[in-house]
């Protein structure tokens, strides 16, 4: 079984990033990773990648003038390693056409929130401000618009009265570790079929009953 190349974006502690790898462990998984690329020097996740005898490198982003020259240094290092599909995990630069368009349904990125509530930064701080009973993650195929493009998993967890943004990071991180390993695997399955702005999965079912938050015996 040929698995598919996939080269991972990061720029901090890599803990998805540590997902993928174990996930990868398993013969029987479709994909492997080839090459770890970080914007910042000194990211712990690239240690993570070493341990693994994968190569790690620095694409530092200060050292481009712009978006475009960073892009393309990225683009190349990714097409050397003959990258097929690109993980951002923890990626804190926003990529513009050029690199999306490049790499267009090759692609994906983890959010913790459950898209579309809470595109970009601080979502925890926000979620719990809004109020809201349940948030999470998703995994989708990054678009030009920030936090946008075709959603293939998302997992759902409790927001808790008592919850900081650190507790409830901590609850949808944990989750985050077990979808983004579950999305790589349908996408290298090819059991993704993306239209328009919708990805269809093949033979999975849904979630099999609804979430209630407060539950119903209240
Ligand atoms: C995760 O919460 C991810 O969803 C977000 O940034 C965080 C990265 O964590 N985009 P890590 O570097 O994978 O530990």
């Amino acid at each position: 079984m040929a698995r598919l190349k996939v080269g991972v974006l990061i720029s901090g502690q890599g803990t998805n990033l540590q997902a993928l790898l174990d996930a990868c462990q398993d013969p029987g998984y479709p994909a492997e990773i080839v090459v770890v690329l970080s914007n910042r020097p000194g990211a712990p996740g690239l240690d993570r990648a070493r341990a693994f005898g994968i190569a790690a490198e620095v694409v530092d982003h200060k050292a481009f003038g712009d978006r475009p020259t960073f892009e393309a240094a990225l683009d190349a290092r990714l097409r050397h390693y003959a990258v097929e599909l690109v993980c951002h995990a923890g990626f804190m630069r926003v990529l513009t056409d050029y690199f999306i368009s490049r790499w267009h349904d090759r692609q994906l990125n983890i959010h913790p929130s459950l898209l579309p509530a809470f595109p970009g930064l601080r979502t925890h701080e926000r979620a719990i401000a809004a109020g809201v009973r349940f948030s999470g993650c998703t995994v989708h195929i990054p678009r030009v618009e920030v936090d946008g493009g075709p959603i293939i998993a998302q997992a759902v967890v409790p927001v808790l009265a008592e919850d900081t943004p650190e507790t409830l990071a901590a609850r949808i991180l944990a989750c985050e570790h077990k979808i983004y390993p579950l999305a790589l695997r349908l996408m290298a399955e090819g059991r993704v079929r993306v239209v328009g702005d919708v990805a269809y999965i093949d033979g999975r079912a849904g979630p099999p009953t609804a979430l209630f938050n407060p539950s119903l015996e209240r």
